[in-house]
């Protein structure tokens, strides 16, 4: 009796897991054909759709918080803008932090302008961070190789290879052009542009655009690199007697 009961369990519990089976292809069958949309473009009904279409709001679309304009109109972008004056971290020179002609500079676009004013301004304002030394002129000559050898010239005579092609009209030589403009200035130039010449600060940190300042006074012997001024000298080179 025992064993026949046990036969006839088992004989239920395969009907079950058939039937189970059955049951559920049939169901997903289904299910798969009832999300399929007659339009072709669309991708039908979803399962869960606060899975596939977030809740949250994405980083470019529209915020009432900010505004309910079109985008196009108002600020209304979930993504915000820094706050005026924000430095990214690790991208100012830790020990020049408390400059201010240092930090002016790092900050530039924000606070100055593209005026007549901001340009004449930026020879009290700025000041390079850097010592002329050899790191830094290696790296400003890189920049200086890249960016602006193509109208520049090697020398810094306005004689660069596009120029030469008479596509772009005269660049002016350093030389000319240096003695006669603050470093400053320079920076106020390359941040903005000027004239003809495009603006850097898209492809050029500040500390880069500091650094091909030198470099550009190294190749026409002006700033620190005129000669008879001693500045040229790293500092901790200078001997005192104190
Ligand atoms: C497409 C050609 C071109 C390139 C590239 C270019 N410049 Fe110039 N640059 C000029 C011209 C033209 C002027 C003269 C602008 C004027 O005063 O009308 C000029 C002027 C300058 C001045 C003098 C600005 C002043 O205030 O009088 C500096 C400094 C300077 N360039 C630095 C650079 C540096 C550094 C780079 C590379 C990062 C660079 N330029 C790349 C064309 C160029």
């Amino acid at each position: 009796m025992k064993t026949n009961n046990k036969l006839k369990d088992n004989h239920l519990v395969d009907m079950n897991i058939h039937q189970f089976v059955k049951y559920s292809l049939v169901g997903a069958l289904l299910l798969a054909l009832a999300s399929c949309g007659s339009d072709n473009r669309t991708p039908g009904r979803t399962f869960v759709p606060d899975m596939a279409y977030s809740r949250a709001y994405e980083t470019y679309t529209k915020n009432p918080t900010f505004g309910s304009d079109s985008l196009a109109k108002v600020d209304s972008f979930e993504a915000r803008k820094p706050v005026t004056g924000t430095i990214a971290r690790g991208i100012l020179p830790e020990q020049l932090v408390e400059d201010e002609k240092v930090l002016a500079s790092y900050l530039y676009k924000s606070y100055s302008e593209n005026t007549d004013s901001s340009y004449n301004a930026a020879t009290n304002n700025l000041k390079n961070p850097f010592k002329p030394e050899k790191d830094v002129l290696d790296r400003g000559k890189y920049i200086y190789t890249i960016h602006c050898l193509v109208c520049h010239g090697e020398k810094g005579m306005g004689d660069g290879s596009i120029v030469q092609t008479e596509a772009y009209p005269p660049v002016p030589s350093y030389a000319d052009r240096l003695p006669t403009i603050s470093e400053g200035q320079m920076f106020h130039s390359i941040t903005y542009g000027k004239n003809l010449m495009g603006s850097y600060s898209y492809v050029l940190s500040a500390e880069d655009r500091w650094k091909v300042i030198y470099y550009i006074q190294q190749i026409a012997k002006t700033g620190p690199f005129a000669a008879g001024v001693s500045a040229a000298a790293p500092a901790d080179t200078t001997v005192t007697n104190n």
